[in-house]
Formats: C-alpha cells, structure tokens, sequence
C-alpha cells in the first residue's frame, strides 16, 4: 500500500477526486495517510475529516518566521511517513530540504499545459486569466514530478481542454477541473501506485 500524503490550501475538489478514485477502485494499492493544509480554514480538511482521514493545518501565521514554518510542515509531512505527495491545489512553495528529502515522491497538478502559463505567479485563477488574456483556444491540466523549480519537474500526464468563446476564467477553470484534471491526477496516483511510473 502506497501511503500518500495529500497537501491542499484550498477547497479540495482535487482532493475530493483522489478519495473518489479510491472508492471506487480506480486507485488501487493507495491509502491516503494524512492531509495536510497550511489554511486553517480550507475546506479540504473538512472534505479529509468527513472521510475519517487525519487532517492537520500548519499555517505560516503560528510561525515567527519562514524556517520555522518550514520545520514544523516538514515534521508534519515527516510524521506520516509517506511513500508519496500528492501537492493538490498546495499554493505554498515548498522548503527545499522538503524537495532533496522526498525527491521523486512528489507531484503536482498544475491547471495549464506545461509549459505554457505555468512558473512564477501562475496558480489558481489567474493561469485562467491568462490563458483568457491571450487568446490560446486550447489549454488543460499537467501532473508532473516535483523539483527544485516551479513547475519544471519531470511532466507525468497531461490533458488538453477547449477553451470557448464566451469562457470566464472561473467557467473555463471549473471545465479543466472536471475535463482534466480530476481525470489525469488520480490516474497518476495510481500508475505510481501500480508502479507504471517513477523516478530511479
Ligand atoms: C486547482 O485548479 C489546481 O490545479 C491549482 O489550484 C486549484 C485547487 O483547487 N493549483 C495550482 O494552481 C498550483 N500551481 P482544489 O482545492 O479545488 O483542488
């Protein structure tokens, strides 16, 4: 049993979808073993919660300062001794020690085609923002490996979404959610899972 660790900040659908997957067998060999925000009020931990799963805030504002922030998320993530990270809509960038420690067991969904509209500053709405901005007709979701960059690790899954005529940034965010990314990111859990995929 692959023992996954599941960051979030927000509203948790990618996280809802992930729990989803594994009810219905389309992760196998995975258990999710904690989820982990560093928003108190994120309902994600409510989502983990109400499926009896260990949820934890570790918010930067209980923390005099960025390295103690760090340390105490890291002894958390440490604490549940994962095999893999799941960083599900995770807006916080993550201590570089975290990164060499777990290196090849983190992922990342990102809401774009890497590598457009993907780096610093492009997260949430505004990767849709800009993808809207500039006019590009298709866009959609990555899944790739975690490194020391911002999106630049190892790309694992990705899959491509329309964008149409009258999109807001909200309807064409809510679009790569349900086309694509709670598609490709617990198929990406469970072919790591089933070991069809991985870092040496
Ligand atoms: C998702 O769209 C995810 O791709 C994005 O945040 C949203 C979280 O939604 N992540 C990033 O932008 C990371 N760069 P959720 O909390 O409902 O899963």
């Amino acid at each position: 049993m692959l023992r996954v660790c599941v960051c979030v900040s927000g509203g948790g659908t990618n996280l809802q979808a992930i729990m989803d997957a594994i009810d219905a067998g389309k992760i196998t060999n995975a258990q999710i073993v904690r989820v982990i925000s560093n928003n108190k009020g994120a309902f994600a931990l409510e989502r983990a919660n109400s499926k009896g799963i260990e949820a934890v805030a570790v918010s930067p504002k209980d923390y005099a300062d960025r390295a103690h922030f760090n340390e105490a998320f890291l002894q958390c993530v440490d604490e549940a001794t994962p095999d893999l990270i799941v960083l599900a809509g995770f807006l916080v960038v993550l201590p570089p020690m975290m990164i060499q420690k777990y290196e090849g067991r983190i992922i990342n969904i990102h809401p774009a085609l890497i590598p457009s509209f993907c780096g610093k500053g492009y997260y949430g709405l505004r990767v849709h923002e800009a993808v809207l901005e500039r006019g590009v007709k298709i866009t959609g979701a990555t899944v790739h490996f975690v490194d020391e960059g911002t999106d630049t690790g190892p790309i694992i899954l990705q899959k491509a979404v329309e964008v149409l005529p009258d999109d807001t940034p909200k309807v064409l965010q809510q679009r790569v959610m349900e086309q694509a990314e709670w598609v490709i990111l617990p198929q990406a859990i469970n072919m790591i899972a089933n070991r069809q995929i991985g870092i040496e």
